[in-house]
């Protein structure tokens, strides 16, 4: 019989994303489904699902209508329709609830929340427990991805568990990303349906607020995270934000699996959206892909080496490192291209950075699937100085377009990148934040690129690196039959 396991989170690629939770959703759940392993002995069936932002989606014709129900949730009944969407192996559900989800953004205009959030993720937390019975699909274990999905933990254990279709359901939660927790004030409790008993420093209170992260690492059954270095980072007071004692508490419960990238996908031998296709025995397709660049960002032609990034703008991406060592890393010989949305005042400075060093720097706001592409398939090399990092895709896509990551030693990117010396390694990386080792680095990384033998060496083994699922779909199914047996 399959092991039946629930993904619900926020996002995924294609349907909506803003980051590398998307991608997680959006490629893990097929590999799951297709790894049948001899060595775990387990065999899934997985299904995913997700808001359904109805603005937001234009695939609303592929789906069917598989439930139609109403919910008393905050003191509200609540009319809402699950709708269906196969993708190769794994059926998508979406919840759709327009009052709630059917808004302009994800999370809120311009890197700011919805005053709602806790009612819309809350709501939806409950309502995927209770539409599994209308659905007829029983998980065995429902595995929660970031503070979106933390309360459905606790719905479960306080809530659901009197009922015998959920009494064996185990939970997993897994943490994309400890910077964002779902904090909201103490006034919003009433949001959440959950008896005030539960509101205590033992429970979802922190610091006199409501933390809906803190309950999914609370009441889940194992907490995972997205590589093992931040697995042991989060357990710090430097890297814990204010978490690191309750995941002290449950040490032995949790584990670092580190992502993987979809290989199909992120492919530069068959990726549409690249001005030329080319693979590590054809490089030349690499050149005109650097050369489209060029002329995207108005740079002026020349031989120099191209550093990319590709992020969203918000502090922990280290932009504030970029931002003061600008002007140096043009000087270095460097050209930059940001391709960035997030915060405004990051969009102004490097809007007008651009104005400044016409020719040789370039930066796009917004989020642009295709020309993140184009970055990845024409940089040389791709910028990351994360001050945290819980995993990082764009390095390993990076790695996967043969472009060189320069980053920061942090989370995953330690775990991915590894400083090259002139034989072995795939990247750059330095590890104090600070303007000075960032400059060394990249000029140790501008020699390397001027030796043409030697750089041939970086490249080949940049393409050598292997980051897609195989290893870590194991290592999750693994776990999931650990959880099944407790
Ligand atoms: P995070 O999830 O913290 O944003 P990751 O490196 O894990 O960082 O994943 C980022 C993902 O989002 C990658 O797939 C990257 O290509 C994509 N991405 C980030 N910003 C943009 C953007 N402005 N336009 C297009 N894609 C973006
Ligand atoms: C988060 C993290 C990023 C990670 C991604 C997918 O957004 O910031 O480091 O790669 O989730 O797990």
């Amino acid at each position: 019989m399959k092991t039946k396991i629930l993904f619900a989170a926020a996002e995924s690629a294609p349907f909506f994303k803003t980051g590398g939770l998307a991608d997680v959703i959006g490629s893990l759940p097929e590999f799951l489904a297709e790894s049948a392993s001899p060595e775990t002995g387990l065999d899934v069936e997985v299904k995913v699902i997700l808001p359904f932002y109805r603005r937001l989606a234009n695939f609303e014709k592929d789906c069917s209508v598989a439930l139609e129900a109403t919910l008393n949730f905050a003191g509200k009944d609540r009319t809402f329709r699950i709708l269906s969407l196969r993708k190769q192996k794994v059926e998508y559900l979406f919840c759709d609830q327009p009052e709630l989800f059917d808004r302009d953004a994800i999370y809120g205009p311009a890197g700011k929340d919805y005053p709602d959030n806790i009612l819309r993720f809350g709501f939806f937390s409950y309502a995927v427990l209770r539409s599994m019975i209308g659905l007829n699909f029983q998980p065995d274990i429902v595995h929660c991805h970031d503070w979106h999905t933390g309360l459905l933990p606790v719905y479960l254990k306080e809530i659901f568990a009197t009922d015998p279709f959920y009494r064996k359901m185990k939970s997993i939660m897994t943490i994309h990303n400890l910077g964002y927790q779902g904090l909201f004030p103490k006034d919003d409790w009433p949001a959440l349906s959950l008896p005030d008993r539960l509101f205590n420093p033992e429970g979802l209170e922190f610091y006199g607020q409501i933390n809906l992260l803190k309950a999914g690492l609370l009441w889940a059954d194992r907490i995972t995270t997205v590589s093992p270095t931040y697995s042991e980072e989060i357990k710090t007071e430097e890297f814990g934000q204010k978490l690191e004692g309750v995941l002290s508490k449950r040490a032995k419960d949790l584990i670092g699996i580190l992502n993987g990238i979809d290989y199909q996908y992120w492919n530069p031998e068959t990726d549409p959206l690249l001005k030329k296709n080319y693979g590590k025995d054809r490089l030349s397709g690499k050149s005109e892909n650097k050369a489209e660049l060029f002329r995207q960002f108005f740079l002026k032609p020349s031989d120099n080496p191209l550093l990319g990034v590709v992020s969203r703008l918000v502090p922990p991406k280290g932009f504030d490192l970029i931002m003061k060592t600008l002007p140096q890393i043009l000087k270095q010989g460097f050209n930059l291209v940001i391709l960035g949305s997030g915060l405004p005042e990051y969009e102004k400075f490097f809007e007008s950075a651009a104005k400044k060093h016409q020719g040789v720097f370039g930066f796009r706001p917004g989020y642009n699937e295709e020309l993140a592409h184009r970055i990845y398939g024409g940089a040389d090399f791709f910028l990351m100085p994360s001050l945290f990092e819980p995993c990082g895709l764009g390095q390993m896509i990076a790695l996967r377009y043969g472009a060189i990551p320069v980053v920061r030693e942090t989370g995953g990117l330690a775990d991915s990148v590894f400083n090259f010396d002139g034989a072995i390694g795939n990247g750059f990386s330095f590890v104090p934040a600070k303007a000075a080792n960032l400059l060394d680095t990249l000029q140790k990384a501008g020699a390397v690129y001027r030796n043409k033998k030697v750089w041939a060496r970086l490249v080949s083994n940049a393409f050598a690196s292997d980051f897609s699922w195989s290893n870590s779909a194991q290592k999750y199914l693994a776990l999931y039959r650990s959880v099944i047996k407790t």
